[in-house]
């Protein structure tokens, strides 16, 4: 499933530009100017990096923020071809806030141990690149990071662990890699609130039952190879908006699931192998607009009232014995 982008992301890009204000023109410190434009000269001075010259003001310079005394906080490459690795020298941007390399198809190796130089960074978007190698436990250390997206690219090899002891991460996003192994037993143990996804990956083993007790927004694990149980993700209660389980190997009864009444937007629970039947409960669901639970071994009438009404068969079909609208009756 695609979706807006999180809370965290439009906060941090409200702050983000509403800092790169004209008090930082004309500015450069100095050190923060070496290290760009030895970034620069990794990338073997790409065209993309032509306003990036020694006779202007870094703050200037496409693509980089700074705060009002000039020191770098923002670098965000994006949209080019230019081939290379990311240069070890974006560790020697200490005020750095936020890290963005995006859609650029070129850019190869690993995420270099530099990166966990930066402990002001909070921000670090590496996605449809072709990086590969593994998901480094040295994240773990930058102590201020809260957005963590590494989508879209050829990682694998296991989640650390470790990830779990990153103290401000209420965001992490590495669908779409190829990602093994099960997930971390400890993750975003005290986030007020936090968002997972990790669909598209060869991820498997059972949820850690410690998930129950934290606060998801979001929860995306569709397309890999999960089993057991994942009842304790819902719950009346939670802020729970999108629970997205769908095309694994759960297997557990659906019947002594209560759904987060509140804020529940979308359940897809399509392809596995859930039993038991379609509790009543979910019509206390004001605001759902999405849910599907084909291809599962559900049993039973599906429930009337609420917005269960809206969805057509496809959303119930090939499943054991569902029966009632929108399939024939029971
Ligand atoms: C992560 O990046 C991808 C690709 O740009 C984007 O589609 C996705 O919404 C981002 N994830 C989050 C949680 O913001
Ligand atoms: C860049 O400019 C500084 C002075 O502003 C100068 O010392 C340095 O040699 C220049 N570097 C290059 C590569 O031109
Ligand atoms: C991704 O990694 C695999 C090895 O794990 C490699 O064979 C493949 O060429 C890589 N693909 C890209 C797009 O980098
Ligand atoms: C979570 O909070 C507890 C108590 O406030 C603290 O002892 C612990 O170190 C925190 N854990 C992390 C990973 O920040
Ligand atoms: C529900 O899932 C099934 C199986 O993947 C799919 O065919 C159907 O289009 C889905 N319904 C919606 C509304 O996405």
């Amino acid at each position: 499933m695609t979706s807006a982008p999180t809370l965290s992301f439009l906060l941090f890009f409200f702050f983000f530009f509403s800092s790169c204000s004209p008090a930082s023109a004309g500015l450069c410190n100095k050190y923060d100017k070496k290290a760009l434009l030895k970034i620069k000269s990794a990338f073997n001075n790409a065209y993309h990096f032509a306003s990036w010259t020694n006779d202007s003001a870094c703050c200037d310079w496409y693509n980089i923020d700074c705060d009002a005394r000039g020191r770098v906080i923002g670098l965000s490459l994006f949209q080019d071809d230019f081939p290379g690795t990311i240069p070890d020298a974006v560790g020697d941007l200490p005020f750095l806030q936020s890290l963005t390399f995006h859609h650029l198809p070129n850019l190869v190796g690993t995420i270099p141990p530099a990166i966990a130089r930066l402990a002001n960074l909070r921000f670090l978007d590496i996605s449809w690149t072709s990086v590969s190698g593994p998901v480094p436990a040295f994240l773990a250390r930058l102590r201020a990071l809260d957005y963590l997206n590494l989508s879209f690219n050829n990682l694998s090899g296991t989640i650390p662990a470790a990830l779990g002891d990153a103290p401000s991460l209420t965001s992490i996003d590495i669908s779409r890699n190829k990602l093994t192994g099960p997930l971390p037993p400890a993750l975003f143990r005290n986030a007020s609130e936090a968002y997972l996804r990790l669909s598209h990956n060869g991820l498997s083993g059972e949820v850690p039952p410690s998930y129950g007790s934290v606060r998801f927004i979001q929860v995306d694990l569709s397309r890999n190879q999960f089993e057991g149980d994942a009842t304790f993700l819902f719950g009346r209660g939670k802020p729970a908006q999108q629970i997205d389980l769908s095309r694994n190997k759960f297997e557990f009864d659906l019947t002594r699931v209560e759904f987060p009444e509140a804020d529940l937007i979308l359940v897809d629970l399509n392809h596995n192998k859930i039993y038991g039947n379609i509790p009543q409960q979910i019509s206390e669901v004001g605001n759902l607009q999405f849910f599907n639970v084909s291809y599962n071994r559900l049993c039973g009438k599906i429930p009337a009232g609420g917005r269960l009404n809206r969805f057509d068969e496809y959303c119930f079909l090939h499943n054991k014995c569902l029966c009632g609208a929108p399939l024939p009756a029971c």
